[in-house]
């Protein structure tokens, strides 16, 4: 049996069960199991691997995707760049266990924002300084976007407060993602506070809020004429690029070659 599963804590509304339940029925993966490791310190790691010796990948949540690096062997470019893993790799070997920390959520984010960039795109805005927008910051490095960070306060790697937001700089920048909890549920009426009106049919608003789909901030880009996407397609693209890593398949679709995934989640 091949054991894979989720290390985080508390894990009881997570969504990678289900997901890898029905994938594993869906695609005849047969002799495959995820389960959820709930670890209340991130110290209880090594007791995991000692209990599980049939663990062959796992993927890491909140909270300790910068805190589970020290426990890894070694790391992705892209896990170093952003500071944070989601997805380990297992090599069992006669030398013993090698451990890969890897991150998915930027390769989700690109593979899934990609295909619905306007055509003139160059500068993008990223809402929220936090794990998710340092992963999409190196997304946009990898697609040739230039991206600027949004924050509730100035800081060194701040390009702008809200507050200096003008339509102008709205204008300017024809990508928006929204990478803070604002709109998520239950607190369902929340969204980032921009200058809407900037907004036209040459923008795209993406949110990684897909709960609820769509977001206070994508119905009101909508009203704009603004292209919107929710996250949903990320979140099952970093699913799907852990399940590529752990069965040591190139990282991103493009390399290995594979059929873009067909959803319906675009907003
Ligand atoms: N679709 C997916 O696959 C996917 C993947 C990862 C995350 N997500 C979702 O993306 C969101 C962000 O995730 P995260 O882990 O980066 O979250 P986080 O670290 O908790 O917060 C991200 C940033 O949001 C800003 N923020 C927090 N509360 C705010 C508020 N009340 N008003 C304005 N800004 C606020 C903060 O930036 P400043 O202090 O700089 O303003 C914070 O650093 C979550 O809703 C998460 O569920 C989705």
């Amino acid at each position: 049996m091949r054991l894979f599963g989720l290390i985080g804590y508390p894990l009881e509304h997570s969504f990678s069960p289900r997901y890898f339940a029905e994938k594993f029925f869906r695609e005849g993966i047969a002799g495959a199991e995820y389960r959820l490791f709930p670890l209340e310190r991130i110290e209880e790691f090594p007791d995991l691997l000692a209990t599980e010796p049939a663990l062959c990948g796992l993927n890491v949540t909140i909270p300790y995707k910068e805190q589970i690096q020290p426990y890894v062997h070694g790391l992705s470019p892209a896990a170093k760049a952003i500071g944070a893993v989601n997805t380990i790799r297992f090599e069992r070997s006669s030398s013993g266990l090698w451990l890969e920390g890897h991150n998915t959520d930027w390769i989700g984010f690109a593979e899934h924002i990609a295909p619905q960039l306007p055509e003139s795109a160059e500068n993008a805005l990223v809402l929220g300084t936090g794990g998710s927008a340092k992963a999409v910051h190196y997304a946009f490095s990898q697609l040739g976007l230039k991206s600027f960070s949004v924050s509730r306060r100035p800081g060194p790697d701040v390009d702008f407060t809200y507050g200096e937001l003008s339509p102008a700089i709205v204008r300017d920048h024809t990508v928006i993602v929204n990478c803070t909890p604002l709109g998520m549920h239950p607190a369902v009426h929340g969204f980032p506070d921009l200058p809407y009106a900037a907004l036209g049919p040459g923008h795209l608003l993406y949110d990684l809020v897909y709960n609820p789909d769509p977001t206070v901030f994508l119905i009101k880009g909508r009203q704009q004429g603004a292209a919107t996407s929710s996250g949903l397609g990320m979140l099952y693209g970093q699913a799907e690029a852990a399940w590529r890593i752990w069965n040591g398949l190139s990282e991103t679709e493009e390399e290995a070659g594979a059929d873009p995934q067909e959803d319906d989640s675009q907003g």
